[in-house]
């Protein structure tokens, strides 16, 4: 009877259906009965109680950044909330001050193999609460208790949450003193686990920036144990993480070391979806309001009686995901470089996981459009944007729709009776049918045979080089089109890399990253400091003049050890086999390029540098217009 008691007050605080009072049976809901008058905690709730709860806590909300980083070529998509705010957990001032909350969408592709499961998602939503060097971890955990399970919040029982605490290392102690908070918060300590930096532990994306351990708090879904040594960190589903505090107290320095910062932060993050889920004892996110009509809308296309689980669920968070990088604040659209390419494999997986369940009419914008209007109130970017996300998606499936047939049938010759696909087969499948490896490495799988990923990765090098001889359609990172005020934008970058070089006085001076679209260029570049106006007025002067000369340009092909003695040093970062195109200005610039540029400088017109801002610790980034 005491069992039922409690399990009524946790259902009457986490607000399940209005006139529904489930009961526990070895703590899974089977039986419901009546409860009037409380209102179910969706994820438009729970995102409404966190931000009121910490904002009661003195907190400022901050906005939802985009998707695609403005600030950080670390990354091609923002994978955490506390990523657009690595300058401020480094030290410079928050305009908001030292304690934030917010909701922010997030993107990782680190687990999408595992997508199809109950729990992970590519697109999700994260809410975070930081502390700015102002509170840390007795305030934090203290805060997070309190928000799962007063009644006033969620409500969750307490009995529910195991946590996970750093075990410690040669680079950072154990984190005795989360423990000891947690115990004095009335968490038995056989309620917490120790667990090194793989599971607690947060660490920068790029090789440097802020970090520290963190504790994780998961929640008890009931189900039996998969083994004895079942515990929280476990994969069975057990225990599913739905908040993470990381104490970030140290930064990773290029050397590798962690050297404690001056301010100690705290970084949280709470999944909305998995939240949600556990809050009212779904099997999966798939059940979140957010996700239920498009899943609804999969079933009723599917023309397969029984379609299968993993499709529907692949679809259903590949669509979402599309969605939302078609309908960011920065536009991408799919291609075959960085976050287009993602974008690209994406809704190619959605089409191929469609036509497992039999759908082979245009279904890619109709499931768009439900994602549009699901999430429309919280984020009007996408009402705004939505013909465009339509017409991508309608071109990109008509695109494929056509080839994927035709490379499934290539794919079923070349395999035939085989063990092992060669990789100048994957590959053939990838240049000439548009399949991304993954997708062939997962038809393979399907049909229990392996890729030789190494031969199509040697494969893929080959193609590339031979490739990059004058081609005016395949770019080295970062072009968005062909376009002749690209192209003229692309050489700009050039002289502006060796602009710098000798206006800075830096030899090493070497591109961190870049992006160009017909209106400017965006180039990442390690300096430590803010460029002064006087040396910003310069590169333009420079980069100027050298229009003016007009220099022509042009490619030669050399061997890589020629090219070395030829060109600004650095630009060996990147791999490149034997033969190598390299990009001459004149006498002015040389650098090993893909193209496509101009044929002369004098094409270009006027140089305008139009912002200078810091991007990430030592890389900066100029922002530059042709006129
Ligand atoms: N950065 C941590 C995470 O993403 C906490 O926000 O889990």
């Amino acid at each position: 009877m005491e069992g039922e008691f409690n399990t009524l007050i946790w259902l009457i605080g986490s607000g399940l259906p209005l006139n529904k009072y489930k009961k526990w049976e070895k703590g899974i809901i089977v039986h419901v009965v009546s409860l009037e008058g409380y209102e179910v905690i969706d994820s438009q709730k729970l995102k409404t109680l966190f931000i009121d709860f910490f904002r009661e806590k003195n907190h400022s909300v901050i906005s939802n950044a985009s998707l695609v980083p403005e600030g950080d070529p670390t990354v091609l998509f923002t994978p955490a909330g506390m990523h657009p705010l690595v300058p401020f957990l480094l030290g410079q001032p928050h305009p908001l001050g030292k304690r934030l909350v917010n909701v922010q969408k997030c993107l990782r592709t680190d687990d999408i193999d595992e997508v199809g499961d109950d729990t992970h998602l590519t697109f999700f939503e994260m809410l975070g609460n930081w502390s700015l060097g102002d509170y840390f971890k007795k305030e934090s955990i203290a805060w997070s208790l309190e928000f799962l399970t007063d009644r006033r919040w969620l409500s969750l029982p307490k009995e529910r949450l195991y946590i996970t605490v750093f075990a410690g290392d040669e680079g950072a102690p154990r984190d005795v003193e989360t423990a000891r908070i947690w115990m004095d918060l009335g968490i038995p300590k056989e309620r917490i686990f120790f667990l090194g930096k793989k599971d607690n532990w947060w660490g920068p994306s790029g090789a440097t920036g802020p970090c520290g351990p963190d504790t994780e708090i998961f929640y008890d879904t009931g189900k039996d144990p998969c083994t004895e040594n079942c515990k929280p960190g476990c994969s069975c589903g057990k225990y599913f993480e739905i908040w993470n505090n990381v104490f970030m107290e140290y930064n990773k320095t290029a050397s590798g070391k962690f050297e404690l910062l001056e301010q100690k932060n705290v970084d949280t993050g709470m999944g909305v979806e998995r939240t949600v889920a556990a809050l009212q004892g779904m099997r999966s996110v798939y059940e979140v309001e957010t996700f239920k009509p498009i899943v609804e809308k999969i079933v009723d296309a599917a023309v397969t009686a029984d379609p299968a689980e993993r499709s529907l669920r692949i679809i259903t968070d590949h669509i979402r995901a599309a969605t939302f990088i078609l309908g960011d604040e920065n536009p991408i659209v799919p291609s075959n470089v960085e976050q287009g390419y993602v974008l690209r494999r994406l809704i190619r997986r959605v089409i191929r996981h469609g036509k497992i369940l039999g759908i082979e009419s245009e279904f890619l914008s109709v499931l768009a459009n439900i994602v549009i209007d699901l999430n429309q109130e919280e984020y009007p970017i996408l009402l705004k944007k939505r013909d465009l996300v339509l017409n991508e998606l309608r071109k990109e499936e008509a695109k494929f729709r056509n080839t994927l047939e035709k490379g499934l049938r290539k794919f079923q010759q070349m395999t035939g009776d085989k063990r092992k696909m060669s990789g100048k087969d994957a590959f053939l499948l990838y240049q000439s049918f548009g399949f991304p490896l993954e997708m062939t490495r997962e038809l393979a799988q399907e049909k229990g045979i392996s890729v030789d990923e190494e031969g199509f990765t040697k494969e893929f090098e080959r193609h590339q080089l031979l490739s990059r001889a004058g081609a005016t359609k395949r770019f080295k990172g970062g072009l968005s089109d062909a376009s002749e005020r690209t192209m003229k934008l692309h050489t700009a970058t050039h002289l502006l890399n060796e602009a710098l070089r000798r206006v800075l006085e830096k030899e090493d001076i070497v591109q961190k990253g870049s992006n160009i679209t017909p209106k400017r260029l965006r180039f990442d570049f390690n300096f430590d400091r803010k460029l002064t106006d006087d040396e910003l007025k310069r590169v333009e002067t420079v980069v100027n003049t050298q229009i003016k000369r007009s220099l022509p340009v042009e490619m030669q092909e050399m061997s890589l050890e020629e090219a070395k003695t030829r060109v600004a040093q650095g630009v060996f970062e990147q791999k490149y086999s034997e033969k190598v195109f390299v990009y001459f200005i004149g006498d002015f610039s040389t650098e090993i390029c893909g193209g496509p540029h101009v044929k002369n400088t004098i094409e270009l017109g006027e140089f305008k540098i139009i912002k200078e801002e810091s991007v990430a610790a030592g890389i900066r980034r100029i922002r530059a217009i042709l006129e």
